[in-house]
């Protein structure tokens, strides 16, 4: 069988960065993605010498269109075919409704729902190659949502607003693609402790974060399920008395 493929964006640290680890140890060729080149270049540099797997960096902002399509062309020219998209390159942001930039919010849109939308656009016919070449796994994509997707915060409307759109939209791409073998599944963590929640660390306590492994865990066991299982959406909540909130 041939090696497996995977499409990694906002890899060079935090979550991304973890599942791309945990991805090369389990033999996936990569190419990861980010705006900063040095960390991007260290993080992939790092993986090959670990791992022995091969790791293509790609340089790119998700705001900008071209770098999109790029990065997908990138992953196309170097393996052909795509097992699993992971859309994980996203941005923060906090504000309540009244006081929210309407310059804040069509950012946060455009990098955490946009990008992705694109992005899933321009990869597809890869992932149904590889799932064509593979039917019992089939193509996959998870998508890094929030639980400010599946319940609103308070002071999180843009970025819960971009998270509920990712998730409907996993629904919709399995709906429609899974004839192709190709599933969507959204991840839907509580706070991760990364440097995106860095301003949340004292108050909630960094003990009390999720952390990386959990969702590079999760992103993992989806990776081996066959074509015929999907989950549309996995809440990963923090423990304690309060389920639904981030
Ligand atoms: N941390 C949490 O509590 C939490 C909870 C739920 C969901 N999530 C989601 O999980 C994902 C990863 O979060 P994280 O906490 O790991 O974030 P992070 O530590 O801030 O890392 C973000 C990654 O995305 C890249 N990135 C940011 N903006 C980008 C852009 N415009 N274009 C291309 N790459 C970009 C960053 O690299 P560059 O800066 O070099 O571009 C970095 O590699 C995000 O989608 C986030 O919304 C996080």
């Amino acid at each position: 069988m041939s090696r497996r493929t995977a499409l990694v964006t906002g890899a060079s640290r935090g979550i991304g960065l973890g599942i791309a680890q945990r991805l090369a140890a389990a033999g996936y060729a990569l190419t990861l993605s980010a705006r900063k080149e040095e960390p991007l270049l260290h993080a992939a540099s790092e993986l090959a010498d670990e791992t022995g797997t091969e790791v293509a960096p790609v340089v790119g902002n998700l705001a900008t269109e071209d770098d999109v399509r790029q990065l997908a062309a990138a992953h196309e020219e170097r393996f052909g075919a795509l097992d699993l998209l992971v859309l994980n390159g996203g941005v923060g942001s906090a504000g309540p409704v009244a006081e929210t930039k309407m310059k804040t919010y069509d950012l946060v849109l455009n990098v955490n729902l946009r990008a992705q939308f694109l992005l899933i656009q321009q990869c597809l016919p890869m992932l149904r190659k590889a799932a064509a070449a593979h039917p019992s796994h089939g193509g996959k994509i998870v998508a890094l949502a929030s639980i400010t997707g599946v319940a609103g915060e308070p002071g999180l409307a843009a970025y819960g607003a971009s998270k509920a759109g990712l998730i409907s939209l996993c629904e919709t791409v399995t709906l429609e693609e899974s004839v192709h073998g190709v599933t969507a599944t959204a991840i839907s963590p509580g706070y991760v402790d990364t440097d995106m929640t860095e301003w949340k660390r004292d108050e909630l306590g960094q003990e009390s974060m999720l952390s990386t492994a959990d969702v590079a865990e999760l992103v993992l066991a989806i990776t081996r399920l066959s074509a015929r299982a999907v989950v549309p959406n996995m809440v990963l909540t923090r423990a304690g008395e309060q389920i639904w909130r981030a």
